[in-house]
């Protein structure tokens, strides 16, 4: 879906003058090194409150309304931020039930940041009275085009009101006790509730065997979060309705189910720090590549922002390598490609002090432009601007990959089985290379996401079922779909409870085609082979031992006692196709297992050869060329383009390791 949002790919990142208060002249240096570096935004006030409430009641806004008027007057977009994300001593000091409570019990003292309690009324009114007054101030500021809401929403608290309000979420949601008892099956073990007030929090000194209560516990979080950003933005959008907002996400991070928070934000926008040059980079363009399309997918395909980068390291890294010279201007073109309209650092400037002040920013404390970082951005800045014609272009891929919030959690805690080897989105990502290494774009979606828009769902690892999601996948594929399914499928419901009548649950079984008997999980090093249309792939970690009942076998296993039973199926059911891929592997089984099951798809790659350790996407009319390999590659073109970062004619073009093109 196209969204504009802005006319040109936003360029800046966190700016913080509210730490160089005191050095006046240090905001005009930074307005002339803005400008030659090619920027033209700034994100500010993220961790402000301080700043702008030193006192309680005591507002001084002064200092914003100056730097928002110079950095309009520099024809800088801003993008302004709430500051909840980190709280004014005086405030815990006050109140100091707006701090957290950990799991033990233990109040936190004051100190670092994400340090609130999400439920403290306290808390809620204090950031809502702030936003106010900001919405107030800013509503006909020029230069104020978004807002930032606080920071990379994290973590969770477990004082008394948040034990109640966990109660409450229980209430809502389960219809009676007798219920929830029956849902989390509490007659094992003897854990029969009779009062809600027995119930707490999981935690290491109480309940933590009881997944359907985990689970729930982990909804009541992610649910906490979106109705503490609701009180937020309560007041921005009353009195700035016009003005989108967004919150930045962090990568995978799965405290919060992002695929529903998606829903209440108008745009989303993320913070992307991969680890480049310590490992294989062609991996950790694949993982980067995997994360932008999850969060372009989860509106329906719409641009994103990059809202964070390095732009050259972190600070939090063991050992914090340099990467290779233009890799983050790589890593920033790859994020445009994949649907971003903006790339923003974390940071400006370097702090002089604090805990970040050796982290990675556009101007060092040597504080001119004279240096390998500055350059590199600024050369950035200057082919993002040529770079208009993606701005506000989405788009949907014809395949996607289910890859659930929901089912990572139910995944991470059950026990059972390979209780070593399990990691879900590292299977997903398996399944994701095919179609990345030809250049054919992926949504990644939930598993109530809309099946009918794609050719192709491969939903890996779904062992969790939300409601619905049987008659879903069975209506997708009797209606003509093809669905890829694989070991541990369909296993238990949303609270945990395994289906009865065999699996995968319910009609499934139809669908597939076949009934798993048991999984099996081999230990490390212990391995079984399938065989499959003449090749041979090793097993690893956990497959199913099956029974087909209509289904066709179009691979086997090769050894132990279910020698010759199948490992990979096929059936046909409805006008469409279910696939079955019960054992895990290195990979190499789903390169060529896709290479087969897509042959007879139109999925958009694109029409020439794609070297080994190259990247290419489509985004509208453009076509991103970038190569992660670590050495040069030539890529021979189809036709003649342009290239729009040299404006040259080309149907050939050698890259750098490092290197991109984006032709049209
Ligand atoms: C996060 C935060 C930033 C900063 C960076 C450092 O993304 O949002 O405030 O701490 O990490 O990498
Ligand atoms: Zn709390």
């Amino acid at each position: 879906m196209d969204k504009k949002f802005f006319d040109y790919i936003i360029h800046g990142g966190d700016y913080n003058p509210d730490q160089w208060i005191n050095t006046p002249e240090i905001w005009d240096e930074d307005m002339r090194l803005m400008n030659l570096a090619n920027v033209n935004s700034a994100t500010v006030g993220i961790f402000a409150w301080s700043m702008l409430e030193p006192e309680e009641g005591v507002y001084n806004f002064e200092w914003l309304d100056e730097i928002l008027d110079k950095l309009h007057a520099n024809g800088k977009d801003v993008i302004l931020a709430t500051p909840s994300g980190a709280r004014p001593a005086w405030l815990a000091q006050k109140y100091p039930e707006v701090l957290r409570v950990n799991e033990n019990g233990i109040r936190n003292e004051y100190g670092v940041r994400h340090n609130h309690c999400l439920t403290s009324p306290v808390y809620r009114e204090k950031v809502r009275k702030i936003n106010t007054l900001l919405a107030e101030r800013y509503k006909n500021h020029p230069a104020v085009k978004m807002w930032h809401i606080s920071n990379e929403y994290c973590g969770e608290c477990h004082c008394e009101l948040c034990q109640e309000a966990f109660r409450d979420w229980l209430k809502v949601h389960y219809e009676s006790l007798d219920e929830l008892n029956e849902k989390w099956w509490n007659g094992f073990w003897s854990h029969k509730m009779t009062d809600w007030s027995q119930i707490n929090s999981p935690k290491d000194r109480g309940e933590n065997h009881v997944v359907a209560m985990k689970l729930a516990w982990r909804r009541f979080v992610s649910d906490s979060h979106i109705s503490f950003y609701e009180n937020e933005i309560a007041p921005l959008r009353e009195i700035t309705p016009d003005i989108p907002i967004t919150t930045n996400f962090m990568r995978m991070y799965d405290g919060i189910d992002y695929q529903d928070f998606a829903k209440h934000l108008d745009l989303i926008s993320w913070d992307n720090y991969p680890a480049w040059d310590k490992g294989e980079n062609a991996d950790e363009a694949l993982e980067a590549a995997f994360v932008h399309d999850t969060f372009r997918s989860m509106k329906d395909g719409q641009p994103f922002f990059l809202m964070e980068s390095t732009p050259s390291i972190v600070n939090w890294h063991d050992v914090n390598k340099i990467p290779k010279p233009m890799r983050q201007a790589q890593s920033s073109i790859q994020a445009v490609a994949h649907g971003a309209d903006s790339v923003q650092y974390f940071q400006w400037r370097k702090s002089r002090g604090g805990h970040e002040k050796f982290h990675g920013a556009v101007v060092d404390h040597c504080g001119h432009e004279n240096t390998r970082v500055f350059r590199e951005v600024s050369k950035l800045g200057a082919d993002l601007q040529k770079l208009g014609g993606a701005v506000g272009k989405g788009y949907n891929g014809k395949v996607a990959i289910v890859y659930d919030w929901q089912n990572k959690w139910a995944v991470d805690v059950f026990c059972g089985y390979n209780n070593t080897k399990r990691n879900y989105l590292a299977e997903c990502l398996k399944w994701y290379r095919p179609f990345y290494e030809r250049g054919i774009a992926v949504d990644i979606i939930p598993m109530d996401g809309d099946f009918a828009k794609y050719d192709l769902v491969i939903a890996p690892f779904l062992y969790m079922l939300k409601d619905g999601t049987i008659d879903r996948i069975e209506g997708y594929v009797r209606n003509g779909g093809k669905f890829v399914g694989t070991y541990l499928m369909g296993i238990v419901d949303k609270d945990d409870l395994c289906y009865l009548g065999g699996f995968p649950a319910g009609k499934l079984k139809d669908v597939f085609g076949l009934e798993v008997e048991e999984p099996d999980s081999l230990p490390e090093g212990m391995t079984n082979t399938v065989s499959c249309n003449g090749k041979n792939y090793t097993v690893v970690d956990i497959c199913d031992i099956l029974h087909t009942t209509s289904a066709q076998t179009l691979g086997s296993y090769k050894a132990d006692f279910y020698k010759d039973t199948p490992a990979v199926t096929v059936n046909s059911y409805g006008k469409g196709k279910a696939y079955y891929a019960a054992f895990a592997n290195g990979g190499d089984f789903m390169t060529d297992f896709i290479r087969d099951i897509i042959a007879d798809l139109d999925l958009g790659a694109p029409a020439f050869e794609i070297p080994d350790g190259v990247s290419v996407r489509k985004r509208g009319d453009l076509t991103f060329i970038l190569n992660f390999a670590d050495e040069e590659r030539t890529v021979t073109l189809d036709k003649e383009y342009t290239n729009l970062i040299t404006d040259e004619k080309i149907t050939e073009i050698t890259l750098p390791t490092c290197g991109y093109a984006v032709v049209e």
